[in-house]
């Protein structure tokens, strides 16, 4: 399999990499999109001592510039004739201020959601060019809501709600894009949410005042906490699974309890049609980009 992890220098997505290079003979490619390129080298070297595998590269991308999106898109499809999946899991979490993007942009909205809506719309005809069922995995929790008359968060901000604002975004757009393909002649890919079931220790901690960290340690002794690892052992199944049990769990919430996979209820704001389309224009609109407004409208457009 080849797959793309998007934040795989830390957290969530190194762990899923690790796994993932580890795995199956060390068969599977994996592609680390990454803001920093010393320590996108440095995460490649230790995926490859730790799993004896080489295929392991790097897209350098600054998920808060859409001009670096469009250039790792660029990259991607000149190395690249096919992916097998994609993780969507790149996230700015804890900030103490907000700090706008190049673009204008609340940064959570930007780098959590919004980059990665116009990478996944430039990535789907590799997808559907993967011979084992292309599939993407969002990295999402359930909750949040979209604030549609302050969608950059200007006038009411906090990190908390930024973040929740782009989970609730990034659900949103993969029921949109799984309800697009089921309409396809030849629906062949799949759009699934993942909520971990534990709290993942990862990189955040490090990001986190003090005081928070002190209540982190301390819930960490108490067991509240998986590792990287562990989260990516969890969630490996979803990138190598069969192509008809990956299409079973597509447009859904899903999380992994009691040893097997779990649906989640959905919350009825995420799934209001005109809040689908709303959102999807809006993020059109600002990606401003011709290359994926075409994408997005050969989606609509009936076969
Ligand atoms: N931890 C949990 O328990 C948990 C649970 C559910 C969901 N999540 C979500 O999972 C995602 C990953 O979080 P994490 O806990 O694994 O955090 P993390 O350890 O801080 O990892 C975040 C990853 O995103 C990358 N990233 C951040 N800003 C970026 C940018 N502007 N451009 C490109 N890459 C960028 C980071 O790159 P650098 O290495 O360069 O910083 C890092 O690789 C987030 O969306 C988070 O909300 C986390």
């Amino acid at each position: 399999m080849k797959i793309l992890v998007t934040g795989g220098t830390n957290g969530m997505g190194k762990g899923v990499a690790e796994v993932l290079a580890g795995a199956d003979n060390q068969s599977h490619e994996i592609i680390i999109l990454c803001r920093s390129k010393q320590l996108g080298e440095k995460v490649r070297e230790e995926i490859k001592v730790k799993t004896l595998n080489e295929k392991v590269s790097l897209v350098i991308c600054d998920l808060t510039k859409l001009s670096d999106v469009k250039n790792a898109i660029n990259d991607i499809h000149s190395k690249h004739t096919y992916l097998d999946g994609l993780f969507i899991n790149a996230g700015l979490g804890y900030a103490a201020e907000r700090v706008e993007t190049e673009d204008g942009m609340d940064p959570h909205f930007q780098v959590n959601y919004l980059s990665h809506f116009m990478l996944t719309l430039n990535l789907l005809s590799l997808l559907e060019k993967s011979p084992t069922g292309g599939r993407v995995i969002f990295n999402v929790t359930e909750g949040g809501k979209i604030n549609w008359d302050d969608l950059q968060m200007e006038n009411d901000w906090g990190y908390e709600a930024g973040i929740k604002q782009a989970m609730a975004a990034k659900r949103l757009f993969l029921i949109k894009l799984d309800e697009l393909y089921k309409n396809k002649k030849n629906y062949c890919l799949s759009f699934i949410g993942f909520q971990i079931p534990k709290t993942v220790w990862t990189n955040q901690v490090n990001i986190i005042p003090a005081p928070m960290r002190i209540i982190a340690t301390t819930m960490k002794a108490f067991g509240r906490f998986i590792t990287i690892e562990e989260c990516g052992k969890i969630m490996f199944p979803l990138f190598v699974e069969d192509q008809k049990d990956s299409l079973k769990k597509s447009g859904k919430l899903i999380t992994f309890k009691n040893n097997e996979w779990k649906e989640m209820k959905e919350d009825m704001t995420v799934l209001n049609p005109d809040a689908l389309d709303k959102l999807w224009k809006i993020s059109l609109e600002l990606c401003a980009d011709e290359e994926t407004n075409q994408i997005a409208q050969s989606l609509l457009s009936p076969e």
